[in-house]
């Protein structure tokens, strides 16, 4: 497995953690179907290898990942919750061992709400955290209208999913869900220490603690990523997104003065 390139994802061991890598520097690490698939795949194989003992996903030291590639999205929507975006969803939010992501730069739509599935996350001083479904004529995804205002309360959360606008590193911890603040150059590396660490505890007490922290709202979060996932599909082809999403590739602003 060491070293393999899925398209785009690189997925390596690096002692019992895996660690997943978004590596597509040029289009800002943005995420296509592909990548999706190759993610869901590995969190698969991951939870059924009893030598995997934490998972990491990280990105470069400048970008974790731009989300969505919009140009993807536009060419080939999700279908239904068979489609890799969904898969991959529902991998992560059910995941049984110990996972951690490491952000520096833009986390954005899917970048930032992946994170609110993790059990620890470590951001660099460039982190940036933004959600901006509705900039892009969208609606939040991955259970984050449950679980943002679950873990930084319901104004924090309405004024992010709302606005959709970044914040920094600071404010996500502050919100609650970036553990710890570094400098950018240490950011991949203290979370692999602790991956490390995590994988010489009893793979048994980090199944049943993450299990009894998460029981209390699985049910709820499947059901809160069904209904936004119907939600999201049917505006993916609304008149909004279709101008948000040209406007993005097109380099301009988007106009939505003519939509009701
Ligand atoms: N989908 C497709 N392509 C993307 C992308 C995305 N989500 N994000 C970035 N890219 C591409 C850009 O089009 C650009 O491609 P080009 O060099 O061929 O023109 C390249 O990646 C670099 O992006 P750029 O915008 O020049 O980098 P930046 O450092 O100025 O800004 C971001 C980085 C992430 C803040 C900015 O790219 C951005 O806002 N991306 C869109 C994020 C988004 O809306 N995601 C969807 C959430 S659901």
């Amino acid at each position: 497995m060491n070293g393999e390139f899925k398209m785009s994802i690189k997925v390596q061991m690096q002692g019992a953690v895996m660690t997943l890598a978004f590596d597509r520097p040029d289009k800002k690490n943005a995420i296509t179907a592909a990548m999706y698939a190759a993610l869901a795949d590995a969190l698969e194989q991951a939870g059924a290898d009893a030598s995997v003992r934490a998972v990491l996903i990280h990105g470069s030291q400048t970008a974790f990942t731009a989300g969505n590639d919009l140009q993807d999205f536009l060419s080939n929507p999700p279908q239904g919750e068979a489609s890799p975006v969904f898969r991959f969803l529902h991998n992560i939010s059910v995941f049984t061992k110990p996972l951690l992501a490491a952000v520096n730069g833009p986390a954005v739509g899917i970048g930032t709400t992946l994170l609110l599935h993790c059990d620890l996350v470590y951001a660099g001083e460039s982190a940036r955290f933004a959600t901006p479904f509705s900039q892009l004529g969208l609606c939040p995804e991955a259970a984050s209208s449950l679980l943002l205002p679950a873990v930084a309360g319901y104004h924090r959360a309405a004024a992010m999913l709302l606005f959709g606008e970044a914040i920094g590193p600071l404010q996500a911890r502050e919100m609650g869900f970036v553990n710890e603040v570094l400098p950018d150059d240490k950011t991949i590396a203290h979370a692999l220490e602790r991956a490390q660490a995590l994988a010489r505890l009893p793979a048994s007490s980090m199944r049943v603690t993450k299990r009894l922290l998460k029981q209390g709202q699985q049910q709820a979060i499947a059901q809160q990523m069904q209904a936004e996932g119907e939600e999201f599909r049917a505006m993916l082809g609304s008149p909004e997104a279709r101008e948000a999403f040209s406007a993005f590739l097109e380099k301009r602003k988007p106009d939505f003065s003519r939509f009701g």
